[in-house]
Formats: C-alpha cells, structure tokens, sequence
C-alpha cells in the first residue's frame, strides 16, 4: 500500500465517499449478528480508515471495547478526530496503526469486521493468509470474523476512465486503470487543492480480485473451520459473478450451523434488498435535480 492514503488524499476521503452507505452496512451487519446470535461486546475493525464504520458500531447497544487498525496514520487521525466528538462512557476506543498482515493483542474479539473491500489491498495470498492467521488468534472461541471484498468480476469489469472529481477546496483527477489477466484495478489519483501555486499530488491505489474458493482455502488454512458467503447486502449464497462479497467466519462449522432457519434469512434479505434499491433511487433522484 505504498504511496496511498497519504496526508492529501485522507483530508478528501470523506467528501469524495459521502455517498458511501456506511448506515445501511452497518443495519446489514446487525442482521447479520442476529442470525448469528452474536451480542457483540469487542471488536476489532481492520483497515479502519477515517472511522465512518466505527462510528456506526459505536452504537451497538453491548459495546464496551473497539481497536480500529490501519496501515494510514493520516486515515486513522481522521477517525480520531471524528470520533472524538462522541462522549463515550462505556466504551474504550482505541485507534491503532498496524499492518493488517502481522496484528497481535492480548485480549479477544467477539467481532473482527473488515469493510468497504479493503481485503482487496492486500495484493498476494500469502499476505492474506498471514492476515487471516493474525484475525484467528485473537477472536473469540465463539466470535465471528466478517469483511467484505470486491468480487474478481467487478474487479475485471471496471471500465478505464478518467473521471474530475470537484470538492470544495480541491479537484482529483481519478483514473480506473485494469489488468485483467492479473485481476488488479489500479485509481491513480491527482489531487491539486484550491491553491493552484501548490503542486498537485499524486498517489496509487491497487486492489486485486480473488476467487472466493481462494479466499475459502486461505481461510481455512488459518483456522476458520466455518466460512459461509453471502452477496451483499442479503443471506443467499456469493459466487464469483455478484460484485461485491460479504465473507462471515468462524473457529468452528458448528458455529454457523443455521441458528434462526430459512425464513428469517428470506426476511432480512428482502428487506435489505428493499432498502438498497431505495438508496440507489435517492442517489438516482439526487443526481437528476
Ligand atoms: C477503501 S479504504 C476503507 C476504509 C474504511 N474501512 C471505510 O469503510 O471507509 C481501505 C483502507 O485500507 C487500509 N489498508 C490498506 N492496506 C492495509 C494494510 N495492509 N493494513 C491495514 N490497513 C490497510 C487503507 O489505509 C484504507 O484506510
């Protein structure tokens, strides 16, 4: 992850991903905890960024202890700030900078929580297999380790553009570059700020895609027994042609065995599947007026 989220780029994450439906995956992932019967008091949230996750899981109403990690001082001061607005009086809140590949704590999490595909960011299996192996050592024996990914399909369909993106005191150039034999999307990023007498900065991004029996066997070798798939934001099963996957793992099989049965799965999938198709009709709307 070398030369990405620097200085320049955490100051505009947070504009530039404001349509970004942090609540809605956040009300996903509380369905998600039901079915699994899982009252969540620790987390642990990987590849943080600027907190907009953390400060949903902030109000689980168990919450006592989150560590947010990310490889980005500057993402993870974002989120400090951020978060430093909240009085939180049960709740310790730690923010840590880490490799996701190599993390070691002393206590377990009843949750590890990875969103907004930043499994993607680690480019070889061996690192996400060191990865995985870290998650399995410090969640609970009945714990649950859930993140999502960018399917190998949306990966290789993403359309090379250019795109001007305008903000208030900045304008970012964002250009898609895709090698598809090796399944990477490349964002190469100009930031020029208002100032024009500043140079612009640029900086790199690169996500690859892998298939989910890749992701399956990574993470059983590192010690999840039960892996389940599942298409975002609903409970029917992933394969690799959906875009975006929500992987959930456990230490054991027995773990994931069905806890609330078939029709509580067509429930929380209709519903969420609902509510998705009205935020992509407000973004719709939004743009149109
Ligand atoms: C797309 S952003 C997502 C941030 C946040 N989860 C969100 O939903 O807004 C990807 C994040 O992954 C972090 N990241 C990338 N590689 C990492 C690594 N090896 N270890 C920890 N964090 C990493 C980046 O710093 C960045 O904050």
């Amino acid at each position: 992850m070398e030369n990405s989220y620097t200085n320049s780029f955490a100051k505009i994450y947070d504009d530039i991903m404001q349509e970004v439906p942090y609540q809605f995956w956040f009300k996903y992932l509380k369905d998600l905890l039901s079915y699994y019967n899982l009252e969540v008091e620790s987390i642990l949230e990987l590849a943080a960024g600027t907190g907009n996750m953390t400060e949903e899981l902030i109000n689980l109403p168990k919450i006592k202890e989150i560590k947010a990690l990310d490889l980005s001082s500057a993402m993870l001061e974002r989120a400090e700030n951020k978060l430093s607005q909240y009085e939180l009086k049960n709740l310790k809140l730690e923010f840590v900078q880490a490799d996701m590949t190599d993390f070691k704590f002393p206590g377990n999490f009843d949750l590890i929580l990875s969103v907004f595909d930043s499994y993607n960011y680690l480019l070889t299996e061996k690192d996400l297999k060191e990865s995985f192996s870290c998650a399995a050592e410090v969640l609970q024996k009945d714990g649950l380790f859930i993140f999502d990914m960018n399917s190998i399909k949306r990966i290789n369909t993403i359309e090379e553009k250019k795109t001007m993106l305008e903000g208030e005191n900045y304008s970012c150039l964002w250009e898609d570059i895709v090698n598809t034999k090796e399944s990477v999307w490349q964002v190469k990023l100009q930031i020029s700020p208002e100032d024009d007498k500043l140079p612009a900065f640029e900086e790199f991004h690169t996500e690859k895609g892998y298939e989910i029996k890749t992701i399956k066997k990574l993470l059983q070798q590192s010690g999840f027994k039960g892996v389940e798939v599942y298409r975002s934001f609903n409970f029917f099963k992933a394969n690799d042609k959906v875009d975006r996957i929500y992987f959930v793992a456990a230490l054991s099989e027995e773990r994931l065995a069905e806890k609330k049965g078939f029709m509580t799965k067509l429930y929380f999938s209709i519903k969420n599947e609902f509510k998705y198709l009205l935020i992509g009709l407000k973004t719709i709307f939004k743009q149109t007026i």
